[in-house]
């Protein structure tokens, strides 16, 4: 399980730190930070996928992701007696993601390349990594770090050894420290960072992938954007919890029930409702029933992640759905680490009242988002 996670000079998270529980609900107003905590989230997960400088790449580089207000506030500027200023770095530019558990943690520094004639001077650079036993970095139980082009890993007499001194700027000593008899433990921190799931607004548009019959294979995990819907279902049906997957569906839509049909080795999903002549297929559902369809698929999955991350599952449901997927979720988290982004107060509320839940707050103040009533944990970054 993931304890605490780290985030600093990404977009208005200049300094974020959290605990997390089994059930974490992050919510706060429009513009306070959910989402960039979100993507923070997701940009880790590609470090282990090997596409953090691509991702940050996509999203505008360095110059958009980063936090776009001063280094630090001094106590004037936070009173509003002196105006928000730029003042001299007193750090290099960096954009720094980490997160940790009760046995590992890791962390990355992402910054610009230092001035040269290559045409990629926008390029986000890894500057350093690290890899540590317990919660928090500390000077004696780093093992595995990366500074620049180069990476050591400690063995278990406790001698350092230089594994790689040319590492390319893109890439990840999580991806390319690959041999086991170095360092078996970032392997299990890097597959383990693989099997991070995110949803994020499925699509429930009239030409949404979920609504047309696909192909079915065996479908342990529902894919992000929802295409392969009919079978997961099936999946569940077949070799998880069936039951389960039929009492979600009960739950939200009393009398209804879901089959998939298969023809030709294509499936539809088929809703049987009460009162009508014949099923409705995917094709036919609402955008909410479509996109609750999708959330019970994702949360019942027959192979759980260690950690589901899901945005706003709310979009687009009718307000009598938030007690039903609060309830999926709750026993989601059960079998898994759950981190819920939400704006809807109900299901806010709902999931929070929960044991092993904890609910966070975001604000802004001065553009930057705090964490409201929270003791930020210890956290302290690798080096350059
Ligand atoms: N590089 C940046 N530096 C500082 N603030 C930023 C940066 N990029 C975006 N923002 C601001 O961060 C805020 C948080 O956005 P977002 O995470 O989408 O909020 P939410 O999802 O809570 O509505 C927005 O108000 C946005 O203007
Ligand atoms: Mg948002």
């Amino acid at each position: 399980m993931i304890t605490r996670l780290a985030i600093a000079g990404y977009r208005s998270l200049r300094d974020v730190r959290l605990m997390l529980e089994p059930l974490t609900v992050v919510t706060g107003a429009n513009g306070s930070g959910k989402s960039s905590l979100y993507r923070a989230l997701r940009l880790l997960a590609d470090v282990a996928q090997g596409r953090v400088v691509q991702s940050l790449a996509r999203e505008g580089g360095l110059p958009s992701t980063l936090w776009a207000g001063p280094e630090s506030f001094s106590r004037a500027m936070k009173r509003g007696e002196q105006p928000v200023q730029g003042t001299v770095r007193k750090n290099p530019i960096s954009v720094r993601l980490g997160f940790s558990g009760e046995d590992y943690g890791y962390a990355i520094d992402l910054g610009l390349p230092i001035p040269s004639r290559s045409a990629f001077t926008r390029d986000p650079v890894i500057k350093a990594e690290s890899v540590w036993t317990g919660e928090v970095l500390g000077r004696a139980n780093a093992f595995a770090v990366r500074n620049g082009p180069g990476v050591r890993i400690r063995d278990d007499g406790g001698e350092w050894r230089q594994v790689f001194t040319n590492l390319a700027t893109f890439d990840s000593m999580m991806t390319h420290c690959s041999d086991p008899r170095e360092a078996v433990e970032l392997l299990v921190l890097r597959e383990r960072m693989r099997d991070w799931r995110f949803y994020d607004h499925f699509r429930s548009d009239n030409e949404a992938p979920a609504r047309r019959p696909q192909v079915g294979t065996y479908t342990p995990v529902l894919s992000g954007d929802g295409t392969d819907l009919a079978a997961a279902v099936q999946t569940i049906r077949e070799t998880g919890d069936a039951e389960a997957l039929d009492a979600a569906i009960a739950d939200a839509f009393p009398g209804a029930a879901v089959e998939v049909a298969a023809v030709d080795g294509y499936f539809e999903l088929e809703m049987h409702q009460r009162g009508l002549l014949r099923p409705l297929k995917a094709a036919e559902l609402s955008d909410g029933t479509l996109r609750y369809l999708l959330l019970i698929a994702a949360l019942l999955s027959p192979r759980p992640p260690a950690l589901m991350v899901l945005n706003e599952p709310e979009t687009s449901l009718h307000p009598d759905l938030l007690a039903p997927l609060a309830r999926l979720i709750i026993q989601a988290a059960r079998r898994t680490q759950v981190i819920v982004v939400s704006h809807a107060q109900p299901l806010v509320s709902e999931l929070d009242g929960q044991r092993n839940a904890r609910r966070i707050v975001l604000d802004k103040q001065l553009g930057e988002t705090i964490i409201v009533d929270d003791e930020p944990p210890l956290w302290t970054w690798p080096t350059r």
